[in-house]
């Protein structure tokens, strides 16, 4: 199972970060400009949110049978103290969970809106700080390493 789960979620974090990452420039040009949000510019948002609820399910059936989270729960106190550990048994998973909902959130919220500028302003917000999140936890050495 492990062998199958991890892979997933790191190849298509490539795709859920290039979907996020399309998202919020697509905001923040459309918010800076008399663009209309096009259905082409849901469907943008609908993609990334398809990804990240995605990246998230794998995540957390991660978070239940890696060697590497299970060895930080055997003993969550040493855990805490070793960055590395900390960082995929609580950091990334809590983060990323925050991101996810900003996501979610986000694209209810632009479906809502009113307006072409409140849309694209509401897409860049929402995507672009769950996307800093997820960037700021993502563990980088093991993933391009
Ligand atoms: C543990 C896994 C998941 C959880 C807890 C979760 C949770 C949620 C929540 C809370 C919503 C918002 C519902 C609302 O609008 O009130 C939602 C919407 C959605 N999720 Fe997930 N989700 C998960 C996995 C997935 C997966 C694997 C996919 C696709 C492969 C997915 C696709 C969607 C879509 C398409 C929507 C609708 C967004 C819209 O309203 O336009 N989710 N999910
Ligand atoms: C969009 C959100 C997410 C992205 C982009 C992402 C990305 C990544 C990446 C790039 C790795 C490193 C993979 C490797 O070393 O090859 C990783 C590992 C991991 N992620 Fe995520 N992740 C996300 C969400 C989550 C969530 C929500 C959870 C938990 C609920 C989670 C749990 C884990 C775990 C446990 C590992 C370590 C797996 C292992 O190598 O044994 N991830 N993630």
């Amino acid at each position: 199972m492990y062998s199958i789960i991890q892979p997933i979620h790191s190849y298509l974090a490539f795709v859920a970060l290039a979907l996020l990452a399309a998202a919020t420039i697509n905001g923040i040009i459309g918010s800076s400009s008399e663009k209309t949000f096009e259905e082409s510019h849901l469907k943008l948002n609908k993609f990334a949110l398809i990804a990240t609820h995605t990246m998230f399910l794998l995540g957390l059936i991660l978070l239940f049978i890696s060697p590497i989270t299970q060895s930080a729960f055997a003993d969550m106190k040493v855990a805490m103290k070793d960055s590395q550990l900390r960082q995929y048994a609580v950091e990334h998973p809590v983060i990323n969970l925050i991101a996810v909902v900003l996501v979610t959130i986000g694209n209810a919220r632009v479906k809502r809106a009113v307006g072409n500028g409140r849309k694209f302003k509401q897409t860049a917000i929402f995507f672009g700080l769950a996307l800093v999140l997820i960037l700021s936890r993502i563990p980088w050495s093991a993933w391009l390493g």
